[in-house]
């Protein structure tokens, strides 16, 4: 992909962003301004914006080294921003950050648990520390500990596996019912049973109107819980929506392949589709196939194509991946490094 192609492609994913719909912003709970972070010269956050709406669950994506710890920390006021600025429920991040640390649950990417303590005692004194009474911290604990599958085992948190101790960390977070959670790569090194636990209990706070801020680079994780997504490359916000707004804005990623019973039939076919807008490419194949390269998504394929053919032998639709789009936006695989 060369250099234009790639800063047009990027551009019409911003333009469809969300930020430019006329929402008003008192449905944001969160709305980052060109926050950016250096680390002696090297910029690791590069004037990134987002908003996300209360209630929601808003996921950064990208891959190792992306920046998105480094957003994390900046807004759970770890880490002081070089520049710009973030506002927190109605707070300041650059003035007020000592109150929105008690608005925030936080379960950082690194585990911040307490080996010699039973998990009860690491989500007890987590609980203490936000000043809540001793009755309520414990009987908030064992709902926290069952849900997550590791509620009455008496031994220090120093014997628990790792993704024990992940699950652990999750609890941690949440003792105090935060208004926002900000949860830096949740499942990583669960087993699939144990991420499974935790996708439900994340789809179960967000029926509770918590706002959640996740960060991962499992295209699957995005997708099966946000419902707004940015996709992070070297500290620059690169796509934003949601993942239907993201596929539907791909170039000419989606792939229709159409077979039909003669020759004329795909001719009249060709006709009727080579000046539909969303149609992009076609190509005539052997056996009578037409190949098409479609951007309007799963939703416009029935009004663009489908109404379109009188009939045909077989059809075949495929979405693009956000594997794809990936691939797409920045010409690399997700997981290189
Ligand atoms: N304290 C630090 N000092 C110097 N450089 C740092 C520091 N923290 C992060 N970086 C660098 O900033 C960049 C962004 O790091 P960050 O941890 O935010 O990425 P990430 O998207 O969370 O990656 P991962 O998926 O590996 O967790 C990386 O190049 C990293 O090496
Ligand atoms: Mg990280």
């Amino acid at each position: 992909m060369n250099a234009t192609k790639h800063e047009v492609l990027q551009s019409n994913y911003l333009e469809t962003s969300y930020f430019h719909d006329n929402v008003d912003s008192s449905e944001y709970i969160i709305e980052v301004k060109n926050l950016e972070k250096y680390f002696n010269g090297f910029k690791a956050v590069d004037g990134i914006n987002f908003k996300i709406r209360k209630g929601e669950l808003f996921s950064l994506l990208g891959p190792n080294g992306a920046g998105k710890s480094t957003t994390i920390r900046m807004l759970t006021t770890v880490l002081k921003p070089t520049s710009g600025d973030a506002r927190i429920s109605e707070y300041s991040l650059k003035r007020e950050k000592n109150n929105i640390k008690s608005l925030i649950g936080v379960c950082p990417q690194e585990n911040i648990v307490f080996d010699a303590l039973t998990a009860e005692d690491n989500v007890e004194f987590v609980g203490r520390m936000h000043g809540m009474s001793a009755d309520d911290v414990k009987e908030r604990s064992k709902v926290l500990l069952e849900k997550m599958n590791i509620a009455g085992r008496k031994k220090p948190a120093k014997t628990f596996s790792g993704g024990m101790k992940r699950r652990l960390s999750l609890a941690m977070s949440l003792v105090h019912q935060p208004e926002i959670l900000f949860l830096d790569e949740p499942t990583a090194g669960l087993d699939p049973q144990a991420r499974r636990i935790v996708w439900d209990f994340i789809h179960e706070l967000k029926t509770t109107g918590m706002t959640i801020i996740l960060t991962t680079h499992d295209m699957a994780e995005a997708d099966a819980l946000s419902d707004h997504l940015a996709i992070i490359d070297h500290g620059k916000v690169i796509a934003c929506g949601t993942v239907d707004d993201i596929k539907r804005s791909s170039d000419n990623g989606n792939v229709i392949e159409i077979s039909f019973f003669s020759r004329e039939e795909l001719i009249k076919a060709k006709q009727q589709l080579e000046h539909v807008d969303s149609v992009k490419q076609i190509i005539c194949g052997e056996n009578n196939k037409l190949t098409i390269s479609f951007a309007g998504g799963a939703k416009g394929f029935k009004r663009d194509i489908l109404n379109r053919l009188e009939s045909f032998k077989t059809l075949h639709f495929r979405e693009d991946s956000l594997e794809e789009i990936f691939l797409k936006l920045t010409g690399r695989e997700l997981r290189e490094n």
